[in-house]
């Protein structure tokens, strides 16, 4: 790519409070973007944005709140003048069966995990059909084949899938492109702060040990990709060996599925 090219790119990264989020306003700073951050914790975002060179700046506010996701494009359009990448990156994680799981929850998911970064790209549209622009969106191996403990995680994960891809080809000819990126285990606080069925956050990385992706890795592939506008890039051993699995042995898949969630 040569992260120069990203020079003087206007982009609105959520979800830059922590984790990948952070590690892409950080990679986008340094090669010369102007970007705006945002999440909910707004100390966390001034030091990402202290750390993402002189062009960043932040708004703090819940991207499930349409009011917030309508002062936050203002404050896009104010800022930058302009939008030619999107990162819909903001999101929860889950780890509870569905038995467990309230229907309240779910749907809380489904609205941070899905709705938000909906209804965000539709609010910056205009925007990026004016700069020919770029949208990633951050999505999972979850995304792409269904994990136990992880039902409404799953849910919403397929569904930007969904979307996204019918979008990409809507958008083509207004020369936008949709890159969605799917990494397996990246080493952030997400499994932490996972939600359980009534909602409380866990506590714990039940992963801890385990061999992870880096979120600067991560941060790194995805924008090369969406830099070369590329539909789609998996990363992670687990998310390739899962694509494959689930054309190729999909039963196999669930058995190795069932035994890594008991
Ligand atoms: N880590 C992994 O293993 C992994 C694997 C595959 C995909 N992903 C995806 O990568 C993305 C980033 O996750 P991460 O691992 O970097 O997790 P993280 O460190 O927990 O970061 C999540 C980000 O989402 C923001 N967020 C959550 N709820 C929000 C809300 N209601 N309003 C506004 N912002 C909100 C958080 O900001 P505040 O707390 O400041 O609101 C935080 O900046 C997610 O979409 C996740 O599904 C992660």
């Amino acid at each position: 790519m040569g992260s120069a090219g990203w020079n003087g790119t206007r982009a609105l990264v959520t979800g830059a409070s922590s984790g990948i989020g952070a590690a892409i306003a950080r990679e986008l700073g340094a090669a010369g973007a102007r970007v705006v951050l945002t999440g909910r914790n707004e100390a966390a975002l001034a030091r990402v944005a202290a750390s993402s060179g002189t062009g960043a700046s932040f708004l703090a506010g819940d991207l499930t709140d349409p009011a917030f996701r309508e002062r936050l494009t203002e404050a896009v359009r104010e800022h930058l003048g302009g939008l030619d990448l999107l990162v819909n990156n903001a999101g929860i994680t889950m780890n509870a069966r569905f038995e467990e799981l309230e229907s309240e929850v779910l749907r809380w998911i489904m609205e941070i995990d899905f709705f938000a970064q909906v209804e965000l790209t539709r609010l910056v549209l205009p925007e990026l059909f004016a700069s020919k622009g770029r949208i990633v969106v951050m999505s999972s191996v979850t995304g792409l084949v269904g994990t136990p403990t992880r039902t409404a995680y799953a849910a919403a994960k397929h569904a930007l899938h969904g979307l996204f891809g019918a979008l990409r080809i809507e958008l083509r000819s207004r020369g936008v492109s949709v890159t969605i990126a799917c990494p397996g285990y990246v080493a952030t606080p997400i499994r932490e702060r996972a939600v359980l069925g009534d909602g409380r956050e866990q506590g714990v990385d039940q992963a801890a040990g385990r061999t992870m992706l880096s979120a600067e890795d991560v941060a790194r592939r995805t924008l090369r990709a969406a830099w070369r506008r590329r539909r789609m890039v998996l990363m992670g051993m687990e998310t390739r060996l899962a694509r494959i699995l689930s054309i190729a042995a999909p039963g196999v898949l669930d058995n190795i599925l069932e035994k890594a969630t008991r």
